[in-house]
């Protein structure tokens, strides 16, 4: 029997892990991947692990790849690895300071080769396109994951479809795709039409659908823990801090944890807060009931990449945060420009839908859910670059200035005038 399986969270039934459909081919329900539990103990599992750690070449010298056992034992000599991961846990006292929070940390994942955390999840997934010998691969998006495929199906000879909201991306994340080669297609609608369209189209053209839908991806993404994990000496934090949209990366978080917690890795649960934009924020008022239903809203945020009204993985999302006694709660725009803008003049830097965790975080201490104390780890999800149009009109173009606007000054070629500057 294969060490991988898929089965689907809607009927429970069982799919081999090379079986090509993203969805359960019953019943179209969300489909997830299940390892047989490693064979070594937490400790062992652990040391296997660091040692991998001054590994410099081929696939273990990913911060993926790394955790192999427990993200894709069977991919083999299939493995497509950029590399990606080994990214940094960071502390700022700038950034600690004004989220009340001593104890933040911050994991960047805006160091991953295309800037942001996708590259994780696109390393397996398009890893798992090459096992089941896909001939395209194809995404919706909100730019980012879009820019991971096309670097990803690049480096693997595999053609790429992205299709994206026209006008709602970045335009860093544009760029990416179409540099990268992918088919770019700009649908006149939001990310949630797209993710309908693409999810129709891929039956249709035979495909292969890389959103976070597809299981593999998932695998991939709680590498994003598992690495945390590993930098605190496997030392869980009390809080894990995440930006919340289409919910892939929340149930990630869930799965890994609780993978962690089953096969030894830690022997404590940290607590989940996925933080989602005020104006794209169904699954926080779904949280507010206790999840006894399910939302959708037509979503309006600064922060495009998590401007979600229909999100994917809203059940498996709603489990992990209900299996890590987790919390769901929401920040306004202005909260994320200045969590932005005091993460960037700390000279860290993130994009917009990053600073959301920070800001979300600085929002639960006020409230007093995380206490002054406790350990949290932020989550920068993408890099600063990805949304330089942002940066610009929030520093050189609004009116009336927001209070850490750092405005640049225009003079003529003259000594004085720098000297007029400096004592001003
Ligand atoms: N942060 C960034 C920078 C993102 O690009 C995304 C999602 C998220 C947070 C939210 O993660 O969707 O797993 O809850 N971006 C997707 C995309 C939707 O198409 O790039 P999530």
């Amino acid at each position: 029997m294969s060490a991988t399986r898929q089965l689907c969270a809607s009927c429970g039934g069982e799919t081999p892990d090379t079986d090509p459909h993203s969805r359960c081919p019953r019943c179209r329900g969300l489909l997830e991947v299940r390892h047989r539990p490693p064979t070594q103990g937490g400790g062992a599992l652990r040391a296997l692990f660091d040692a991998r750690l001054g590994v410099r070449r081929g696939p273990l010298a990913s911060g993926v790849w790394r955790f192999t056992e427990v993200v894709l034992p069977a991919a083999g000599p299939a493995v497509l690895s950029y590399p990606e991961g080994n990214t940094p846990l960071l502390t700022s006292d700038a950034v600690a300071v004004w989220a009340g929070a001593p104890g933040l940390l911050l994991k960047h994942e805006g160091h991953n080769p295309t800037g942001s955390f996708k590259d994780r999840g696109m390393t397996v997934g398009v890893t798992q396109a090459r096992r089941v010998q896909a001939r395209a691969v194809a995404c919706a998006s909100t730019g980012n994951t879009g820019a991971a495929l096309a670097a990803y199906a690049a480096l693997a000879g595999l053609p790429a479809l992205v299709i994206v909201p026209k006008g709602q991306v970045a335009f860093a994340k544009v760029a990416q795709a179409l540099a990268y080669g992918a088919r770019l297609l700009l649908v006149r609608g939001n990310f949630d039409q797209c993710l309908e369209l693409v999810d129709q189209a891929t039956e249709r053209l035979g495909t292969y659908l890389l959103n976070s839908v597809n299981p593999f991806r998932i695998e991939g993404q709680k590498t994003i823990v598992l690495e945390l994990l590993q930098q605190l000496a496997w030392e869980p934090p009390q809080w894990i801090a995440v930006p919340a949209g289409n919910l892939g990366n929340t149930a990630a978080f869930g799965k890994a944890l609780a993978e962690s917690c089953e096969w030894g890795l830690i022997d404590r649960l940290p607590r989940l807060a996925a933080i989602q934009a005020e104006g794209a924020a169904p699954f926080a008022a779904s949280f507010r009931e206790g999840f006894a239903r399910r939302h959708r809203v037509e979503p309006h945020t600064v922060a495009t990449a998590i401007s979600i009204g229909n999100p994917a993985s809203y059940d498996r999302a709603a489990r992990a945060i209900r299996d890590t006694h987790g919390v769901v709660t929401t920040v306004n725009d202005d909260e994320i420009l200045e969590a932005k803008a005091v993460v960037d003049a700390a000279g860290i830097g993130c994009e917009p839908a990053s600073a959301a965790a920070v800001a979300g975080a600085r929002r639960l201490v006020r409230e007093g859910v995380i206490r002054p104390g406790e350990r949290v780890v932020a989550v920068l999800t993408g890099h600063l670059l990805k949304d330089p149009d942002i940066v610009s009109h929030y520093h050189q173009h609004r009116e009336p200035p927001p209070p850490r606007a750092n405005r640049p000054v225009e003079i003529e070629p003259r000594l004085e005038e720098i000297e007029r500057v400096m004592h001003a």
